[in-house]
């Protein structure tokens, strides 16, 4: 770690500001229906579905997956495996699925896939972070945060190689020596 060095992109002032705007707008679009399960990405969606939960005025119900596509590394592993399956039933809800990033797009388009066999009422997706460069799969996202250059972020729940998760703020991580 001693031969990197952060540069934040977004602060979590900017981060706090734009989640209620998006909790306002999911707010409105729910209004009169039954309670919204929010699904959270583990891991790096934590912080933000934990804030934008508290963010959000009407009903909501949780549950938590496990996807990964990462290994150790900065790239995809093009691989996506599901690591904790949720531990409740979907049918006949409006899912919420919120997202720490939207890369390749590869977890995501896996994700809908398996949620959609489980019959739910209706499947949206909220990702804090949205690279469009980098896109391989498509993915059909309704809510996203802030669109960001295809540098490598960490912080607010993104990690490298599992550190820099507690950061308050989304940070570059850079080559010591660079810029
Ligand atoms: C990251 C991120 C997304 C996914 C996005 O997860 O949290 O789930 O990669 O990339 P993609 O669009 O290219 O698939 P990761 O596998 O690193 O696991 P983590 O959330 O536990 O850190």
């Amino acid at each position: 770690m001693a031969e990197s060095k952060l540069r934040v992109l977004i602060s979590h002032n900017q981060l706090q500001a734009r989640i209620q705007q998006l909790a306002g707008e999911i707010d409105r679009d729910y209004a009169g229906r039954g309670p919204i399960y929010l699904l959270c990405v583990l891991k790096g969606a934590v912080l933000f579905f934990s804030d934008l939960a508290r963010a959000i005025s009407h009903p909501v119900r949780m549950d938590f997956i496990g996807i990964s596509s990462y290994g150790k590394g900065k790239t995809s592993s093009g691989e996506v495996k599901l690591t904790k399956d949720l531990d409740t039933s979907i049918e006949g809800y409006d899912i919420l699925v919120v997202e720490d990033i939207l890369d390749s797009g590869l977890t995501l388009n896996y994700l809908v896939h398996v949620l959609e066999q489980r019959h739910p009422k209706s499947i949206r997706i909220a990702t804090l972070l949205d690279k469009p460069e980098r896109r391989v799969r498509p993915v059909r996202v309704d809510y996203v945060g802030f669109q960001i250059p295809d540098e490598f972020v960490v912080g607010y729940g993104l990690d490298y190689a599992e550190d820099y998760r507690q950061l308050r703020d989304i940070c570059v991580l850079e080559p010591e020596g660079s810029g």
